[in-house]
Parts: C-alpha cells; structure tokens; sequence
C-alpha cells in the first residue's frame, strides 16, 4: 500500500505540474481528492492494514495529501496569474496605432485675417468686443443718427425680420451697445457678419464681413484718428503702401473720411486694376463720432470726443491673398481652402 500511495504521489505531481487552465486542475483535483477519487479509494483500503501498519500508513497518507494540496494551490495561484497576465496583454489598446487618420482642417483665410486684424488692434490697445448679427433697427439706425430718409436703412438694402428688427447692416452698432455699457475711455474694435441686399458679382456678396473701431475719451482728435489708421496700414500692409484720406458722409460721424491706399497691383503706378489713378479705392470709413451719437449713449461731447472707423474684411482678404473673386470665401471649395 506505501507503494501505492508513493508512486500515486509521484504520478500526480507530475502530472499538477503540467496543466495549464483552471479546468484542467479542477478535474484533476476531483480525480484525486473527489469521493470516488484516487486518494480516498486508496486511503478506505487502510481498514484492511493491521494494527501497528495504521498509524504509519496513516501519517504517510496525511503528508501525501497535504503535498498534493500544497501544490494544487500553488498551481491554481499561479494559473490565476497568468490568466490575468495573457488578459491584459490581450486587452492592450495601441494608441500609437495609425489607422484611417482624419486629415485636420485649418482656419478659414477670412477668420484668419479677422483674427489677425484684431490682433494687431490689441496690441496698439484695443479691446475686443462682439454684437449680434440680429439687430435691432434702433442700434443699427437711429442710435447711430441714421435719417429715416436714409437709403440705406429702405428694405431694398436691408435684410428686415420685423419692422424692429434686421440683420445687420455694418458693425457700427457695436460701437453704441459698447458706450451703453461703458464708460469712456473706451477704446475697442469688433469684428463679425454683416448683411446688405446685394446681387451676387466678383467683389459683392449679400452676406460679408467687417471689422469696426472706436476710441472715446477726452480730447480725441482727427489727428488720432489719422495716426492710428496710418499706423495699422503700415503693419498690416507694410511701409510702402500709402494712404490718402478724402472728405466722405456717414450720418454717424462728423467729419467723415473715406480712405484708399496705393494700389496692390501697381505699387501707385498706375495700371488697369486700380483705372490707372494709382489708389486702391475706399478701402475704409471713419470720422469723428458725431456729438448726437455720444448724447444718445449718454457721454457729454462737451467733455468726450471720439473717432471710429469700419472696413470690408473680405476686401482685406481678397488684396492680402491675392483672390479676385468673392464668391471664392463662400464656396468652401477645397481645392481653393487648402491653398491657404
Ligand atoms: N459703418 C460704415 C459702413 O458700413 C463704416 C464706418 C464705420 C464709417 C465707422 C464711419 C465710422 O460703411
């Protein structure tokens, strides 16, 4: 029987050594431990022994199985292990992995050149403010001292919601909901979408962009007004492009200018894209803030003046880039996109 129960041991220990799954070693241990298994059967056979062979074969039989055990449970520990190992290699994600890459897009030439418009305003110390591309007809008109006769304000010009309320017709009401909610000095621009009841051509679209500036405070000039616009033309243009300011009428600013610069094409030369005159016409608006203006924001024009100025951002896209025609930023063709 000791031989029995020694090569039994030896046989399973073997055997516990090679399994590989948890299933594997559950059978076995049935095999073995299980009522009807190995071990047991073996050990019921020790009522046969006599008296003085019991007590040894028993202690025998005991060290046997708690070895067995020893092993089952080391067994089972380490299958554990490596189960939980092969599972988490399995379950790697690779996030360096590269599979079907969404190719990124890149800002759109006229928001770029609204956000480098601005930007270039900030660091002469202009604040950056936003207004509604809805409107009301009284920040867009009469605020902003606007006649009712005005043409611009008929409904062949303007996009109209209501009798109340349109789309915008310029940025200039940004100037009037910024004093409103403001105290000079005020020294702000604002850039956005603008709506006029335009026919679609090369250089008009009904829906474009403008970006608007003001400044308020005590004792502003036309002389300021000048300095700035020619400073902000020689950073954003360069130093060989020259400005030339004309008299002009906004009913929101007395006096007016109207501004051109030399030509893009020519240099001032003269050549057929600017009718030989060497300018580059119109390219901005501005004037003193009109003193009926200031009063209907509340601020004395016997204490404050000021200048604003407002300007076509598609205009400045299409000379900076070198695009002739307009409906070229609204299409959202590709092709034209990724050029820039
Ligand atoms: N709002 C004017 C336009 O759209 C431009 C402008 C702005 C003129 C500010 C004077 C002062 O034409």
């Amino acid at each position: 029987m000791k031989e029995d129960l020694l090569q039994l041991k030896e046989q399973y220990l073997a055997e516990i050594d090679g399994l590989a799954t948890a299933e594997e070693l559950e059978k076995l241990r049935v095999k073995i431990f299980g009522k009807k298994g190995d071990l047991t059967l073996l050990l019921r056979g020790m009522g046969k022994l006599s008296k003085e062979e019991r007590p040894v074969m028993g202690k025998l039989a005991n060290e046997v199985r708690e070895e067995l055990e020893e092993l089952f449970n080391q067994k089972a520990e380490f299958i554990k292990k490596e189960d939980l190992q092969k599972r988490i290699a399995e379950e790697r994600i690779d996030v360096t992995a590269k599979k079907d890459v969404i190719p990124l897009g890149h800002r759109h030439p006229l928001n770029r050149t609204m956000e480098d418009l601005e930007e270039l305003f900030q660091t002469m110390g202009f604040s950056i403010e936003s207004g509604p591309e809805i409107e009301s007809v009284k920040n867009n008109f009469d605020m902003l001292n606007s006649p009712e006769n005005h043409p611009s304000r008929d409904y062949t010009d303007t996009f109209y919601i209501n009798e109340d309320t349109l789309l915008r017709t310029h940025t200039s009401p940004v100037q009037i909901r910024t004093m409103l909610s403001q105290e000079p000095p005020i020294r702000m621009v604002s850039a956005g979408r603008t709506f006029r009841f335009d026919d679609v051509d090369d250089t008009h679209s009904p829906m474009f962009h403008q970006i608007e500036g003001l400044v308020v405070d005590k004792n502003v000039s036309m002389a300021n007004l000048i300095e700035t616009i020619n400073v902000f033309i020689r950073e954003f243009f360069g130093e060989h492009i020259k400005t030339r300011f004309r008299p002009h009428y906004f009913p929101f600013t007395e006096p007016s200018v109207e501004v051109d610069v030399t030509c893009f094409d020519c240099g001032g030369k003269g050549c057929p894209s600017c009718n030989n005159t060497g300018w580059s016409m119109e390219l901005l608006g501005g004037g003193m803030v009109h003193p009926n203006v200031l009063r209907n924001c509340g601020i004395d024009p016997e204490v404050y003046s000021g200048f604003a100025f407002g300007m076509g951002v598609d205009r400045i896209t299409m000379v900076r880039y070198g695009i002739d025609n307009i409906r070229l930023l609204y299409e959202n063709d590709q092709r034209f996109l990724e050029q820039f």
